[in-house]
């Protein structure tokens, strides 16, 4: 009995390694977190993603342009780091959007560190640019196609609260959301966007 458990555990664990491994073709050829797929249906997915490195800025603002953060992570991964080296990008640029009742709203952009120097990340030299390890999380995710201007994200977003209310059980944390973008500006076909809420247990 023991070892059909145990060969049940392994399989399992087969299982999950191979879908954790699987890129999903929106990556293309970049690195990118890796993730199962918990529950799909037509209008969202519920992702489980396993525990992920980044290079993260921030800023408080009432009225944002994301090309201020982009270009502090942008000059990190250029080489304005201690070893002054170049890392290479990856996908997707994730944005987590913090409204406040002050009206200001918290932005803070995020890439992810390639594999190759997630065990020896290099240290920005900017003080407002860090590192941050993400612990593993469950998310609702809407994708979509196309550019994706703010306005696209919070339509999408709308789209799926209203997926996920219409059950009791899909818990989320509504005081904050996320944007993600998996392609440059010059990439004209099968660009890929998604916005995700994190999923709270009951
Ligand atoms: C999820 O569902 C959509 C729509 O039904 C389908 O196109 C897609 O292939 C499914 N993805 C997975 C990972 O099962
Ligand atoms: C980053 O900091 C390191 C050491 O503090 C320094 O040698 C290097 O010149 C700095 N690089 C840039 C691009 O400012
Ligand atoms: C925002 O950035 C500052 C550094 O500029 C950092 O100290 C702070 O922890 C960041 N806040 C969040 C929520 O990431």
């Amino acid at each position: 009995m023991w070892s059909s458990i145990l060969s049940f555990v392994s399989l399992l664990l087969v299982v999950q390694a191979a879908t954790d491994n699987v890129k999903p073709w929106f990556c293309h050829k970049l690195d990118c977190p890796k993730f199962t797929v918990l529950q799909n249906t037509t209008d969202y997915q519920l992702r489980h993603y396993i525990p992920s490195k980044w290079v993260a800025t921030n800023m408080t603002v009432t009225t944002y342009s994301h090309g201020q953060l982009f270009q502090k992570l942008f000059q990190y991964i250029s080489g304005n780091n201690v070893p002054g080296q170049k890392v290479e990008m990856t996908a997707p640029v994730v944005t987590t959007v913090i409204p406040d009742t002050d009206g200001t709203t918290m932005y803070i952009m995020h890439f992810m560190i390639p594999y190759a120097v997630q065990a020896n990340t290099p240290v920005p030299n900017d003080s407002d640019v860090y590192l941050v390890d993400v612990p593993a999380m469950d998310v609702y995710v809407k994708s979509f196609g196309g550019f994706a201007r703010d306005n696209t994200y919070v339509t999408k977003l709308q789209e799926l609260k209203t997926s996920l209310d219409t059950s009791a059980t899909n818990l989320y944390d509504s005081s904050q959301f996320f944007t993600l973008g998996y392609d440059s500006p010059f990439a004209f076909i099968n660009r890929h966007n998604e916005v995700w809420l994190q999923a709270v247990k009951a």
